[in-house]
């Protein structure tokens, strides 16, 4: 093939969302039999008891739209490995089926900090860790700023993280209105396990699910209330990377999560 058709072809192929080579032979993941799907694995029944969700796995028929099945589930787990079972077992996001890895959480379930950001993307899809690619380590370096660091095993010195959306969504796509709905009560049930004394909803996605508002630029820098927490909406790292300027309110809004920690000690 002569290059400039093998280069525009491969121009086609990304365009389409093709944006890396992982098998000579396409898989359509919608066609696989059943048996190859994750096996559902289940908090114990005791966990269950009241809920719309059996021993294993299955929700009562008039349970079963996605937002109730996902609440009941949720509500089922009673600890965050639990939670994050519930999550691998349910089907009903269709992002689950196009993503490599769940993505649970990282750094230290015991901060007083608790980031709720908006997705994986691609570093984070591979690793099945949150913020690990460049706007991870933006992130990194702004919480470092204040002493704060998701590999500290000390509570105060720590930060835990988390997303709206556990699985990547397709070419990093904004996450659907039905996906924030259904992601929302295992995020409800995330934070209550957690525990944190304070969220920070890193932009726009985050505010939407947890906040019901979008606009970070007005609604940044004012703490907010969301599931019974302190609630500060930022910038998030990925704008931050494509608009430096704003970096100096983001600053602000670290000295003003520094403040609020050193007051509620
Ligand atoms: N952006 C997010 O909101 N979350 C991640 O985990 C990575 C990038």
């Amino acid at each position: 093939m002569e290059t400039h058709s093998a280069l525009a072809l491969l121009e086609w192929q990304i365009e389409l969302g093709a944006d890396e080579a992982i098998g000579d032979v396409p898989v359509n993941r919608l066609d696989l039999p059943e048996a190859m799907s994750p096996p559902r694995t289940m908090p114990p029944q005791s966990a269950l008891e009241g809920s719309a969700v059996d021993s294993l796995g299955h929700v009562a028929p008039s349970e079963a739209d996605p937002v109730a099945e996902a609440r009941a589930m949720a509500a089922a787990a009673p600890d965050l490995a639990a939670l994050r079972e519930a999550l691998t077992a349910y089907d009903r996001c269709d992002l689950k089926r196009g993503a490599r890895n769940l993505v649970f959480a990282d750094g230290n379930p015991a901060a007083r900090v608790m980031i709720v950001g908006e997705a994986p993307g691609r570093d984070e899809d591979l690793q099945g860790l949150p913020f690990v690619g460049r706007a991870g380590q933006l992130l990194d370096q702004m919480f470092a700023a204040i002493g704060l660091d998701r590999a500290s095993p000390d509570a105060e010195r720590a930060i835990y993280i988390t997303n709206m959306l556990p699985w990547r969504p397709p070419q990093n796509r904004d996450p659907t209105p039905e996906e924030i709905a259904m992601m929302m009560p295992f995020v409800r049930r995330h934070v209550e396990l957690a525990d944190p004394d304070v969220i920070v909803a890193m932009g726009n996605h985050a505010c939407q699910g947890l906040l019901g508002r979008r606009g970070i630029t007005r609604l940044r820098g004012a703490w907010d209330t969301a599931l019974g927490k302190p609630v500060l909406p930022m910038f998030h790292p990925a704008y931050l990377l494509r608009t430096p300027h704003a970096k100096r309110e983001a600053w602000a809004d670290l000295l003003m999560l520094q403040a609020r920690l050193r007051e509620a000690r």
